[in-house]
């Protein structure tokens, strides 16, 4: 999905004719190691963008293996597709902002708000009342930490979190609500109720349902229950091998483990589909470290440049900081920054002190992050 520089010399296809292949290609290159929940992702994509079927998805995913990714992804090819211009009015928003505790009420409405805010901002002029029904009825709505809306919290029933499920639901279905607003009318400011229909937008609902994988694992590993994990292969950052046996949720989820974890089951049933994010692998973190828009050594090498010094990595050093980060299960991609910060803070602060920099031809300079420098900084 190559963006010519001249979009308009290009005639603008059908949303029919930019296939789920095509649009899986364009999320991938932000999106690292979730090639089947990408898969999911674009069909989704591409029935929205089609206005036949809904693809309303549910992402899960431990901390840090690319949810908020995935939606800021779909965002950016909304953006840069022209073709999707009608769709850009996508909003990332929490749960728990969209119920009232005190009052124990679903408020549709703080969902509105911000698909209008969107909606207005893709827009870029003072909407009529019709285009901003337009633009907010093709809109993408990402609510997250749908997990801690759950019917139970730590063992204890949680009201507001059905109130939640089941406000969200009747949106899900397709409702026409109320909606109360400005616009522009005959060049003037004014109020008006209109009445938007949720059925052409789609719902990306993503969590970390913690102890989803807990309650799975007993339940496969629980004697009698019949199952059996599966042995895979580990390679670690010098080359070598060794088996495993490792739990992947993705392998023995079954859609009942939600109703158990206290999702109503009324409401998953509004969802196309179910979708297990991987725990990001070794191979997958040094991919990320290396390539991914927003990894900390991309910034870093950013911010050297100001200084005219190109930051380079030593393949090793970069596996051994993503063996680092796979060593922190629960945080996923996020443990790069951390752990990445150890070894380049300093430097950052005086590159002239450490011995890491080597004078270029060119009259600038490089520094090269060494596997010495990470097994030193980390005390590997
Ligand atoms: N699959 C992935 N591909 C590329 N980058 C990722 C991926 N997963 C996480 N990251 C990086 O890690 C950080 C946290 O990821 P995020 O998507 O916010 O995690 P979460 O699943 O908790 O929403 C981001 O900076 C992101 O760039
Ligand atoms: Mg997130």
């Amino acid at each position: 999905m190559t963006i010519p520089h001249d979009a308009a010399a290009r005639a603008e296809r059908d949303p029919r004719d930019i296939k789920p292949a095509e649009i899986f290609k364009e999320l991938a290159k932000g999106v690292l190691g979730q090639e089947r929940a990408l898969e999911f992702v674009s069909v989704s994509v591409y029935k929205h963008a089609t206005g036949k079927v809904p693809g309303n998805l549910l992402l899960i995913g431990n901390s840090g293996t690319g949810k908020t990714t995935i939606m800021n992804n779909i965002q950016r090819l909304y953006n840069e597709v022209p073709e999707y211009r009608d769709l850009r009015a996508m909003t990332i928003i929490n749960a728990n902002l969209l119920v009232d505790s005190d009052r124990m009420e679903f408020r549709p409405d703080r969902l509105l708000q911000a698909v209008e805010q969107r909606a207005r901002s893709v827009i870029g002029h003072d909407p009529t009342a019709e285009e901003l029904r337009a633009a907010m009825e093709r809109a993408t709505i990402c609510v997250d930490e749908i997990d801690k809306m759950s019917s139970v919290v730590a063992g204890k029933p949680n009201p507001i979190g059905v109130v939640l499920q089941q406000g969200l639901l009747t949106l899900m279905e397709g409702e026409n609500v109320a909606y109360r607003t400005h616009v522009l009318e005959g060049g003037e400011e004014k109020q008006r109720t209109l009445d938007i229909s949720t059925r052409g937008m789609m719902f990306i609902c993503g969590g970390a349902f913690e102890g989803l994988y807990d309650q799975v694992y007993y339940r496969v590993t629980n004697p009698g229950s019949g199952e059996k994990l599966k042995s895979t292969a580990i390679r670690t950052a010098d080359g070598q091998v060794r088996i495993e046996a490792r739990f992947t949720l993705a392998d023995f989820f079954r859609i009942e483990d939600l109703f158990a974890y206290g999702m109503v089951p009324q409401f998953i049933a509004r969802f196309d589909n179910v979708v297990i994010l991987n725990d990001l692998t070794m191979e997958v973190l040094k991919e990320i470290l290396l390539h991914s828009y927003d990894s900390p050594f991309i910034r870093s090498k950013k911010f050297f440049e100001i200084m005219n010094i190109q930051l380079e990595i030593e393949d090793l050093a970069a596996a051994l900081i993503a063996e680092q980060a796979e060593k922190q299960t629960r945080t996923g991609a996020r443990a790069l920054r951390g752990i990445f910060g150890r070894i380049i803070n300093r430097i950052e602060f005086d590159p002239d002190g450490s011995n890491a920099l080597k004078p270029n031809p060119d009259g600038g300079r490089t520094l090269t992050v060494t596997a010495a420098m990470v097994r030193r900084a980390l005390g590997l």
